[in-house]
This record gives structure tokens, C-alpha cells and sequence, in this order.
């Protein structure tokens, strides 16, 4: 019986992998797995096999026929596939256009991203990235903004509990690397940043550069070259920009950097709310209340900050009117990046 399971096992393997078309397939079931196929018989006469060698016998029976099910039911699909109308399987079709195989894109806001940290890492700046869940103390106190400081208002946060919050801005990122590191220091620090906001120029979660120089003899002067370096690298030669003095609690003195609006060309739009001109960063020269907090002597070392918000630079970049598009997940519009 044994030799009778392993010939039908290797008979029915032949003839499957001869097997090549539709009509074949019923013939050969009946054949190897039909109720009166030899198998069948095979199977019923077990039976009659002595009490010693049945569990064995039965067990290589069972083998053989899940085995051979198994290469049909493969063999089944293969041809139904790629069967033709007269049931034979076709050769392969070269004229066919091919199977279209998607791949995804860096979102445009990691592209303008990596570029702008590509131009400062040029200028020899090093890259440091830190916490979005960040504590009241970084956020806001070791920056010289103490608890009920009316500068916290420039500020929507959202807070996780009294002394815990979403970070604000990547500024943070100055404290916790200062007080770590000895000048002289030339750092950007990338990263998401969170405020209750949100119309076509701003958004809940939206993406800061963060930029410092420590070192000694540090003046406006060198901020205004670093900053002028980047955006002739990042727009062009040509592109106007003008700094507003403002204020940051963090620096003194402070400015706002603005540049040209690309949509009106400087001539007044709902962007740029009629004014022709576009923010995309704050700036100025880091307070000697912050050096103190870290442990440098301000009247040795003086430095630069800036912080740069990176969806307002790639709206600029791309012609972008309504920032709120990079987050509605459209691919018609990030495919076209
Ligand atoms: C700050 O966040 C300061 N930390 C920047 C700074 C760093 C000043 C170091 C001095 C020294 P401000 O709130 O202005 O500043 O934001 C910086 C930039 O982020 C803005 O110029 C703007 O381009 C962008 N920005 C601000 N709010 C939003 C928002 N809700 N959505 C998108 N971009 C925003």
C-alpha cells in the first residue's frame, strides 16, 4: 500500500506539471481526488490493514492527499489567472503597459526644511533637535519670560498641566544647548512648534528654524550678514528684505525680518494683508539675562538669535496663498511638489 500511496503521489505530479489549460483541470481531479479515483479506493481499503501498520499508513495517506490538493488548488488559480478565451495560458505580453507602482514624496515642508538647514549647515552651523513636550521653565522662564510676564500673550499655548506645555517656539533649544555647551557655539535647531492659532497665514502645528552665535565680539551687524547669506541662498540676489525693530523678551535688541511678498510682487494682497510685505522671522541679540541663566558672562560673550517659521518661508517658495493646504493631506496639491 505504502508503494501504491507513493506512486499515485508521483504520478499525479507529473501530470499537474503538464497540466497547462483550463480544460484539464476537471479531468484531473475526478482523476486524483474524485470519490472514485484510486486514491479513494486506496483510502477505503485501509481498512483491511493489519491493526499494526494502519496508524502509519493512515497518516502517509492523509500526507499524500493534502499534499496533492495543495499543488492543484496552486496550479488552479496559476492557469484561471492567465487563462485566454480558448483556455490556454498566453505568453507573456511585452505591448502591455506595466503595473503602476506608487511612491510616496518628502512633504513639501520636510523638502524646504532640509534645504534650509543645508544652507546654515554651509555657514558651519551645527543641527540639535529637543523636545515638542517641553517644560514651562525652557519654554518660557529660562528665556527671561517669567510666570505672568505679559509676553506670554504673544504666545497661545497649549498647556498639558501647570508646568508642562506644547513648546511655543523652538527657542528653548538655546537654553538647553547653552547651559550644556561652552562657546564659542553656532547651532540651528529644527523642530514642530505649537500655538491655538490658525487663518491663512497661520496654523496650529506649524515648523521653526532655530538659529544662535555665541562667541566673543558678536554684533547685529554679523546677524544681519548670516541672514542676508540665507535668503539670497534660499530666494534669490534679488529678493528685498527689510528688518522691524520688535521685541522678544530673549534678545535686545530685537527685529522682525521681513521679505518681499512673492504673490504681489510687494504691491499689497490678502496674503501679505495689503502691506507687501511677508514676516518669516524674529531675531535679534540674545539678552545677557538669558547668558546669566545658563552660567556665561555676558560681558565676555556676546551672541545672535533667530527663529524662522519654515511653512511662511515655503509658501513664498512655491507661491503658496493659504497655508492651511500643507495639512489638509490633498495629494492633488503635495504631488505637485
Ligand atoms: C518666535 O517664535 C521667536 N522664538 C523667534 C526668535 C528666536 C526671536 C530667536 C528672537 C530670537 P515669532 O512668534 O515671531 O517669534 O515666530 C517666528 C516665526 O514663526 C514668524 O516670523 C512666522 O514666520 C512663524 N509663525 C509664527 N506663528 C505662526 C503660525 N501660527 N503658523 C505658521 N507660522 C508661524
Amino acid at each position: 500500500m505504502e508503494e501504491a500511496l507513493l506512486r499515485l503521489k508521483s504520478e499525479a505530479e507529473a501530470d499537474l506539471a503538464s497540466l497547462n489549460s483550463t480544460q484539464g483541470i476537471e479531468p484531473f481531479r475526478v482523476k486524483y481526488l474524485g470519490r472514485k479515483s484510486e486514491f479513494s479506493s486506496l483510502m477505503r481499503s485501509l481498512g483491511e490493514v493489519s491493526p499494526e501498520d494502519r496508524p502509519r499508513l493512515g497518516q502517509l495517506a492523509n500526507a499524500v492527499k493534502q499534499e496533492i490538493e495543495k499543488k492543484f488548488i496552486l496550479k488552479k488559480e496559476q492557469i484561471e489567472e492567465g487563462a485566454d478565451d480558448a483556455g490556454g495560458i498566453p505568453e507573456t505580453d511585452l505591448s502591455l503597459p506595466g503595473r503602476y507602482v506608487p511612491f510616496g514624496k518628502l512633504h513639501p515642508v520636510t523638502q524646504i526644511m532640509e534645504e534650509i538647514c543645508s544652507i546654515f549647515e554651509g555657514m558651519g552651523f551645527g543641527v540639535a533637535e529637543g523636545p515638542d513636550v517641553e517644560t514651562d521653565f525652557y519654554n518660557f522662564e529660562a528665556l527671561n519670560i517669567p510666570p505672568h510676564h505679559p509676553a506670554r500673550d504673544m504666545h497661545d499655548t497649549f498647556y498639558v498641566n501647570d508646568s508642562i506645555l506644547l513648546r511655543t517656539h523652538t527657542s528653548p533649544m538655546q537654553a538647553r544647548i547653552m547651559e550644556n555647551q561652552e562657546p564659542p557655539l553656532r547651532m540651528i535647531a529644527p523642530g514642530k512648534v505649537y500655538r491655538c492659532d490658525s487663518d491663512i497665514t497661520h496654523t496650529p502645528m506649524f515648523h521653526q528654524v532655530e538659529g544662535f552665535l555665541v562667541d566673543k565680539k558678536v554684533s547685529f551687524s554679523d546677524l544681519r550678514g548670516v541672514l542676508g547669506v540665507f535668503i539670497a541662498r534660499m530666494f534669490d540676489e534679488e529678493t528685498a528684505i527689510r528688518a522691524r525693530p520688535s521685541f522678544f523678551p530673549f534678545t535686545e535688541p530685537s527685529a522682525e525680518i521681513d521679505i518681499a511678498c512673492v504673490m504681489c510682487r510687494g504691491k499689497g494682497c490678502r496674503v501679505c494683508k495689503h502691506t507687501g510685505w511677508l514676516e518669516i522671522l524674529g531675531a535679534g541679540m540674545i539678552d545677557p539675562e538669558v547668558f546669566k541663566m545658563v552660567g556665561y558672562d555676558p560681558e565676555e560673550y556676546s551672541g545672535f538669535a533667530f527663529g524662522l517659521g519654515v511653512e511662511r518661508i515655503a509658501m513664498l517658495k512655491y507661491g503658496i496663498n493659504d497655508i492651511r493646504l500643507y495639512y489638509e493631506n490633498d495629494l492633488r496639491f503635495l504631488s505637485q511638489f
